[in-house]
């Protein structure tokens, strides 16, 4: 394995220890210790601008909105704002994030299947001007909250176009049977913007999708661009509405073991709005949106373990037990997803074993790679296991009561904090009957 998928910043330092932004991971575990995940910042600030670029240069009027699920912090936030990149969120602490560092309201859509009331309202009340419906009880609510405020906010439909976009069905979210958005086919999409129009409190902006996540194909992004126009035509006869925002969503797939070839932000861009200016529909004043999440962070980060244990089960298999798992990284085991690992400290030794790495939580299914060949690894060497940046430390947990870890960024040799370990006190903070 090359270290293609590693951070920009990654090389083999004279010590065979891997070192990312000039700062080697050995003794950034020594100091920090493991689990610890490290952010190339260099590499993190140059994705974010590829990929405002990417888009701007070839439509004026785009929006990138950085899907907060992926990872989101007040450090992520501080690169995105500086960016001009906005947000996607999902709930009131993606929204305090935003507040903290003074995103502009203006920046923020909020998305989410079940909105609760007190989502919405301190949405808007932070002056969120863009919703992005899913269903149609969120319209009354959303109605009914907005004339509590005295506000009118900007609606975009969120779209289930009937598209497969080939990925794990756990990360399909624009096929007909999925739980997010409003089918087309069966007349939920026309009924809800007919409704919208309706309202004297909410205003229709436009037409949203995201057909799912890991994805290498760029042919059903096609489809979802005609989806969008198509629809937007109809609305415009059928309703009389017009549509002048189009959200095309995120997915572009990332390669976590070199298998695959990660979608370049250039090729989407371009491929999406060529699609997007052959429409009728549109005109060169429709403002387009896309929320990458995983593209913009996956590739920024890697995860470091320490090895604890090794199991051989002769001629079966072999464990090395690190001290992380499906606390810190819940995604083998959710939906199979696949990473590969080198060992930190001994670069390039030569593969020697084949071996499963499993983490320390009590479930079987706790593996976070299955097979990798590796050198001979011994207790308290270092596992780093690279693409760690999305759907990791946003997803962990505390279960078996284990504290999560520590995340640092590094640049130019220096490493710094950016969210300490979790301690005992931590995982105790809300119980009361102590
Ligand atoms: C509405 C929406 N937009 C964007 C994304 C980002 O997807 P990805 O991280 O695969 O780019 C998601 C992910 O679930 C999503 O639900």
């Amino acid at each position: 394995m090359t270290l293609d998928i590693f951070p920009d910043h990654t090389r083999v330092n004279a010590h065979n220890h891997l070192e990312i932004a000039g700062c080697d991971v050995v003794a950034l575990a020594r100091e920090f210790g493991t689990p610890l995940y490290l952010f190339d910042d260099a590499h993190l600030h140059a994705r974010a601008q590829e990929i405002h670029a990417a888009f701007h240069s070839r439509w004026r009027n785009t929006q990138i909105l950085y899907a907060t699920k992926a990872y989101y912090s007040p450090y992520l936030a501080r690169i995105l704002q500086a960016a001009g990149i906005g947000i996607d969120i999902t709930s009131e602490g993606e929204l305090e994030i935003a507040r903290r560092v003074g995103l502009s309201p203006d920046q923020i859509y909020l998305h989410g299947n079940n909105k609760t009331p007190a989502e919405i309202r301190a949405a808007l009340a932070f002056g969120v001007t863009h919703i992005v419906v899913d269903h149609l009880d969120e319209l009354d609510r959303l109605a009914q909250i907005a004339a509590e405020l005295n506000v009118a906010p900007r609606v975009l439909l969120r779209l289930a176009p009937a598209i497969d976009p080939h990925t794990h069905r756990y990360l399909a979210t624009g096929i007909a049977e999925s739980k997010f958005g409003l089918p087309l086919q069966t007349g939920a999409a026309l009924h809800a913007a007919r409704r919208i129009a309706q309202q004297t409190r909410l205003q229709f902006a436009g037409l949203h999708v995201h057909i799912g996540s890991q994805i290498f194909d760029l042919a059903p992004y096609r489809d979802a661009v005609a989806a969008l126009t198509d629809f937007a035509a109809e609305l415009r006869d059928a309703v009389g509405v017009e549509t002048t925002e189009f959200d095309f969503g995120g997915g572009w797939g990332v390669s976590y073991t070199g298998a695959e070839t990660s979608l370049r932000a250039d090729v989407v861009a371009a491929t999406i709005i060529a699609e997007f200016e052959k429409s009728k529909t549109v005109n060169p004043t429709s403002k387009i949106l896309f929320e990458p999440g995983r593209a913009l962070v996956a590739a920024s980060a890697v995860a470091l373990y320490t090895v604890g244990a090794i199991k051989e089960i002769a001629g079966v298999k072999t464990y090395v037990a690190v001290d992380g798992g499906m606390g810190d990284n819940i995604r083998p085991a959710l939906y199979g997803a696949t990473y590969t690992a080198r060992v930190a400290n001994k670069m390039h030794d030569a593969p020697a074993m084949r071996v499963a790495i499993a983490g320390r939580y009590c479930e079987q299914g706790d593996i976070l790679i299955d097979a990798v060949d590796l050198p001979r690894v011994h207790v308290g060497d270092l596992i780093a296991i690279p693409c760690a940046g999305a759907y990791q430390i946003p997803m962990a947990s505390n279960y078996n009561l284990i504290p999560r870890p520590a995340v640092i960024a590094v640049r130019a040799g220096n490493a710094r904090l950016i969210r300490r370990r979790e301690t005992a006190d931590d995982l105790l903070r809300c119980d009361l009957d102590e």
